[in-house]
């Protein structure tokens, strides 16, 4: 089995069929989602999930590499995509690829994702020229939170809808394969979804994207700190999870585990062992 190329991602654009994709860290999650995917994320939100940092700003270019390579044992058939994290790659093209290289050659992965848009179109450009598909990621970059404040919804001043507008258009332009929309109103991911030749991949943009990406610890319900709109929680780990400690602790309590079908007794006519 091979997994699916970025080409293929980019090909499905117009198709009707709708891109579907999931962020995973480990690789037994990885192993769980790759026959109902399209694309595994390695999202920097590992940071906030997996680390409990507040933003994805402290996430290294070390940690995505520890984790994209895990997915990567956990991938047959599915695209993986690593995010490069804040500050490996916004200083210039040639940081971006020397970072983005290490990215690939250390995981194995298909392609990187970055945040932003008329600003990163060089850098996207540059990598892709030398040979690293780049995903590309607008509307509310969480990387910007600093400069940008807030996780507000995107798009809803002119001046902000046209600045999304012109980063969809110069993201496909210098050679995106796909694009992740974020947290933008719905009329305006429509708009980019039928102006833009490359698929978009929507969170929080409307059910009009060419395709669908969830953080998969929301969408278990296993991160539970808050809830955005537009999450849906399709399990709800947290409580399940909680319970299993708390029964395992009553057991070990009330000396009901281990039972016996738990325990290595002697043979019955060989040595102790
Ligand atoms: O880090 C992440 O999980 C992401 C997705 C939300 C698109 O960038
Ligand atoms: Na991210």
């Amino acid at each position: 089995k091979r997994r699916k190329t970025t080409g293929e991602i980019r090909a499905m654009k117009g198709t009707g069929r709708p891109i579907v994709s999931l962020t995973a860290y480990t690789t037994p999650i990885a192993k769980l989602f790759d026959p109902h995917v399209d694309f595994l994320l390695v999202g920097d939100s590992v940071g906030m999930v997996m680390y409990g940092f507040e933003s994805s700003l402290a996430v290294t270019l070390d940690m995505m590499i520890a984790h994209g390579a895990a997915v990567m044992r956990g991938a047959e058939k599915a695209c993986v995509i690593v995010d490069m994290p804040f500050a490996t790659y916004q200083e210039s093209p040639a940081q971006a690829f020397r970072n983005a290289a290490r990215v690939m050659v250390e995981t194995g992965c298909d392609g990187v994702k970055i945040e932003g848009g008329p600003e990163m179109a060089e850098t996207i450009r540059f990598l892709t020229e030398r040979g690293i598909p780049v995903l590309a990621h607008i509307g509310l970059t969480p990387q910007s939170i600093n400069a940008f404040g807030g996780y507000r919804a995107r798009g809803r001043s002119q001046a902000e809808a046209d600045h999304i507008m012109a980063g969809a258009r110069a993201v496909e332009e210098a050679g995106a394969f796909a694009v992740v929309i974020e947290g933008t109103l719905e009329p305006l991911a429509q708009a980019i979804t039928e102006a833009s030749g490359i698929p978009t991949i929507g969170i929080g943009a409307s059910v009009h994207c060419d395709g669908q990406v969830l953080v998969s610890d929301d969408m278990l319900g296993l991160f539970s700190d808050f809830k955005p709109r537009f999450v849906k929680h399709y399990a709800r780990l947290a409580p399940q999870i909680a319970e299993a400690a708390e029964s395992f602790a009553a057991d070990v309590r009330a000396r009901s585990f281990p039972a016996p079908e738990h325990t290595y007794q002697p043979k019955k006519d060989g040595p102790a062992t």
